[in-house]
């Protein structure tokens, strides 16, 4: 098995860091040394049979995105990233394990489903992955599959209280499976967003003649996200679910995702580099050269971009840092604007919903450090280390330890990266929802279960290098 040594660095945990040596021996990491450490009297460097320069730069656990969609079929068409080309520009950006969502339609089994997620990613993937199970139709017999997730490694499973015809539960759905999850410590997902109300509000605005992707964001309001957030935390602390919030961009939704964890409930919240950055007003509301009024449909996600005059934002980097909200994932779901996003042309009900973002995470969220949000430290917690204890991954993931898998980045805080369609964009998009943007930081080396597969802006890795992992409950829960 290879050896190999990453020298000079200082490794970054969730709880420090200090100039420390790596030591990996084939897929793990062997130790974590002082520097110039010699193991058994040999000399390290002379020994392995590579060494990786980190002088200067942070060595840090690959980021773990644990909200992906790809392939996904949505909106009347597909994610636009495979497996294959999704996980490689995750690569490059320094995320060594996606967690992404198998589906159970309407009318399918669990298993069926789940069996189809496998058969999309298997031999395609360039890091690591895993899967969540979505519950697209809550009934006696998915109720019953669900109980057999874990034993797949599947141990959470996400609701839609939005899209009514496509994933939604009702209310009496979400209890009967939050009482599975109660029973099981399988983690409930929540997207919540009050779907019947607004897709009522959606079509008054499109009766009046306001169709552009602005008023994606106006039907959306924050009202309908914080009262979906109210009601899942109600019916979670009712059953004793575990409750996991996905996507939060409402103050409001972050409000009461602390609330109910100052009274003691099993509640957790993420939230997205979109959410910290974007805005109705500037991308939502933006027009552009070639599309006019419709450039905001790159920007139509859900929950939507929130109106900069309210400090969404501000309120999600403070609740980051404070943990009301305690990690961020992408909720990659890419669809190009010609013949995807266009569908929605004239109607913005009919906008396939999603940004892609699975390549800029670690990047956007090192800015956050740059700009004073975050210590070094919180970024490796948020992006890597509570992910894979959030979902049953910590110990192989989320940490530089013995035994871990040697799943590593070198980033160079002293870097520079550029984002745009014609830079560092890997997606299979045709435009980039970060174009212009510019980091103060970059992605060196990636390392995934001890190969290189990103070096000195050259990707080596293959397709089919990623494996599938099998998760275990959450190690958030007593
Ligand atoms: O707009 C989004 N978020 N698309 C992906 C599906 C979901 O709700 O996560
Ligand atoms: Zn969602
Ligand atoms: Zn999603
Ligand atoms: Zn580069």
């Amino acid at each position: 098995m290879a050896t190999t040594l990453i020298t000079g660095g200082t490794v970054v945990s969730a709880t420090g860091r200090s100039l420390a040596d790596v030591l990996v021996d084939g897929e793990t990491i062997r130790a974590v040394l002082e520097p110039g450490s010699r193991l058994l009297g040999t000399d390290l460097k002379q020994s392995v049979d590579t060494v990786v320069d980190a002088t200067g730069k942070y060595v840090i656990p690959g980021g773990i995105d644990a909200h992906t969609h790809m392939q996904m079929p949505f909106g009347g068409t597909e994610a636009s990233d495979t497996f294959e080309t999704g996980t490689r520009a995750a690569a490059w950006g320094g995320t060594t394990t996606i967690i992404d969502f198998a589906i159970q339609k309407y009318g399918e089994r669990v298993e069926d489903g789940l069996a189809a997620w496998h058969e999309k990613a298997a031999g395609n993937c360039a890091v690591d992955y895993g899967f969540h199970q979505i519950i697209g139709d809550v009934n006696d017999e998915s109720l019953k599959a669900m109980r057999g997730l874990l034993d797949e490694g599947v141990s959470s499973f996400k609701l839609f209280m939005a899209y009514p015809g496509v994933f939604y539960s009702d209310d009496a759905q979400v209890l009967k499976a939050m009482q599975v999850s109660a029973d099981t410590g399988l983690m409930t997902m929540m997207h919540a967003e009050n779907g019947p109300a607004i897709d009522v509000l959606a079509q008054q605005l499109l009766a009046q003649g306001k169709t552009d992707p602005y008023f994606h964001g106006i039907a959306r309001a924050w009202q309908m996200e914080e009262e979906a957030t109210h009601r899942s935390i109600m019916l979670a602390n009712l059953t004793g679910a575990p409750l996991y919030v996905v996507h939060v961009s409402a103050k409001q939704a972050v409000a009461q995702i602390a609330t109910a964890r100052d009274g003691g409930q099993n509640v957790f919240g993420e939230t997205c580099p979109q959410y910290l950055y974007l805005s109705l007003e500037d991308q939502l509301g933006a027009k552009g050269d070639q599309w006019g009024e419709f450039e905001g449909a790159k920007w139509v996600c859900s929950t939507p971009l929130r109106s900069k005059h309210e400090h969404h934002s501000d309120e999600l980097w403070t609740a980051l840092r404070t943990n009301d909200i305690q990690m961020v994932s992408t909720d990659h779901c890419p669809f190009c604007m010609k013949d995807q996003k266009e569908l929605g042309l004239g109607d913005f009900s009919k906008i396939p919903n999603g940004i892609g973002s699975v390549e800029h995470r670690m990047d956007l969220l090192f800015q956050g450090v740059v700009d004073g949000h975050l210590t070094p430290e919180r970024w490796v917690e948020i992006t890597a280390t509570t992910p894979a204890r959030m979902f049953g991954l910590y110990g192989k993931k989320g940490v530089i330890q013995p035994g871990a898998d040697a799943d590593i980045v070198v980033y160079d805080p002293k870097g520079h990266t550029s984002i745009g369609l014609e830079k560092t964009h890997h997606m299979n998009m045709d435009y980039s929802a970060w174009e212009g943007y510019e980091i103060d930081g970059h992605v060196d080396t990636v390392m995934s279960r001890g190969r290189v597969i990103v070096d000195a802006d050259a990707y080596l890795g293959t397709a089919g290098d990623g494996a599938y992992v099998k998760r275990g409950l959450s190690q958030y829960l007593l």
